[in-house]
């Protein structure tokens, strides 16, 4: 065996929602609910632009993605010089560990939150620590409470991944302006465009006061293009230098860079998609609501069903049933809103959680044979 660092003993595999077999994902039958991903294929116009990007793969993507970046600032109102770009923002949280934290650091994060943050701490061989999030919301005061003298970067879910909550403008600037300056404060808006004030507010708006932010935005969810892997941050110049310094070379390619582009141009049409987004989250969220789920209020595209382990499985394992994959973690279920037949799918298999059965309970173990938890490979914990 291969002698490693000391820091791998730490860290744990990366757990993707459940996507189905092969088989499965070319079932259209198959509901994918479980990745927060778009139910929406690309649009014909980045689709074209894509296979115009396929025809020069012989040639490295261009280095610092210029076109794209100029865009990106155009878009937020910043010098192009601010914007970073990753191989989908996870890239772009590495790049900010890696120039932040060392062994004996401690990185903040909420809890639950994106697991991503504490596996790439681990991986810095740095201490997460993780503050618990009270009624599904972050606690902006104990996050502030828990910084100390090694921690060199906070990493705010906004909105929260897996609970769909937002944090306030409010809380954000009482949150960047407790924080010390020296310290890096990672606010990942992956879904932000699925949110509006005043339950949200955005940090971009506070880059101009507070060099020490970085603000984290992706094509992966509203712009519907996640297999292609292209994430931004927007910061400071000198925190973006700093970022470019441990990047993936070519780490984002041709084809991702002109899709990219060509979706920021059909900005009215991607909008409009978002829109339905949320008229259906809204939509299930209150009809789950009304079947006596407790789902907190959601600023994504996906909404967070707390529930008992034992309630969670039953509930997962009826979704398998309908062909309907979700993602089951500790304290519920986080389910994606898909189109609008995925959905009703969805809340034909859930039905009232005073009528699950209990014997498709995760502790019980007295699942019958016929029970879809003790067989379907669709179950996702
Ligand atoms: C909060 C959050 N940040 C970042 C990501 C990763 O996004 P990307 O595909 O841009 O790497 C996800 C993906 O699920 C997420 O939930």
């Amino acid at each position: 065996m291969i002698r490693v660092r000391t820091a791998m003993e730490a860290v744990p595999a990366y757990v993707a929602g459940r996507q189905g077999s092969v088989a499965d994902v070319t079932n259209q039958d198959l509901a994918q609910l479980a990745s927060n991903e778009s139910p929406f294929p690309p649009l014909p116009s980045v689709r074209a632009a894509m296979a115009r990007a396929a025809a020069g793969v012989n040639r490295y993507p261009d280095i610092d993605g210029l076109l794209l970046r100029t865009r990106l600032a155009d878009m937020h109102g910043v010098h192009v010089d601010q914007v970073v770009l990753g191989c989908g923002s996870i890239e772009v949280c590495r790049q900010a560990v890696t120039i932040a934290a060392e062994p004996g650091s401690e990185v903040v994060q909420a809890w639950p939150t994106f697991p991503e943050y504490a596996t790439i701490t681990a991986l810095a061989g740095a201490r997460a620590r993780r503050v618990p999030l009270t009624g599904a919301r972050h606690d902006v005061a104990a996050m502030a409470e828990a910084v100390t003298e090694q921690t060199r970067v906070v990493f705010v879910c906004n909105p929260n991944n897996p609970t769909g909550t937002a944090l306030t403008r409010a809380e954000l600037a009482f949150l960047l302006d407790t924080i010390p300056s020296w310290c890096l404060v990672v606010v990942d808006e992956a879904y932000a465009e699925f949110a509006d004030p005043p339950e949200f507010g955005s940090a971009l708006e506070l880059l101009g006061v507070h060099e020490n932010l970085l603000v984290l935005r992706t094509f992966s969810k509203a712009y519907g293009l996640a297999g292609l892997r292209v994430g931004y941050g927007v910061t400071d110049v000198e925190v973006a230098s700093l970022l470019r310094l441990v990047r993936i070379p070519f780490g984002v390619g041709s084809i991702a860079l002109a899709a990219a582009v060509a979706s920021i141009d059909a900005g009215p049409e991607l909008a409009a998609r978002v829109a339905m987004v949320q008229a259906e989250r809204d939509r299930v969220a209150t009809q789950l609501t009304g079947l006596g789920w407790e789902i907190p209020s959601s600023q994504a595209n996906f909404l967070w069903i707390a529930a008992g382990e034992a309630q969670a499985t039953a509930a997962a394992c009826l979704c398998a049933e309908s062909k309907v994959l979700v993602r089951q973690l500790p304290g519920g279920l986080r389910v994606t809103i898909g189109t609008e037949k995925e959905n009703a799918r969805l809340l034909d298999a859930l039905g009232s959680p005073v009528d699950l059965p209990p014997t498709r309970s995760a502790a019980g173990g007295s699942a019958s044979r016929a029970d879809p938890c003790s067989s379907s490979p669709l179950i996702s914990s």
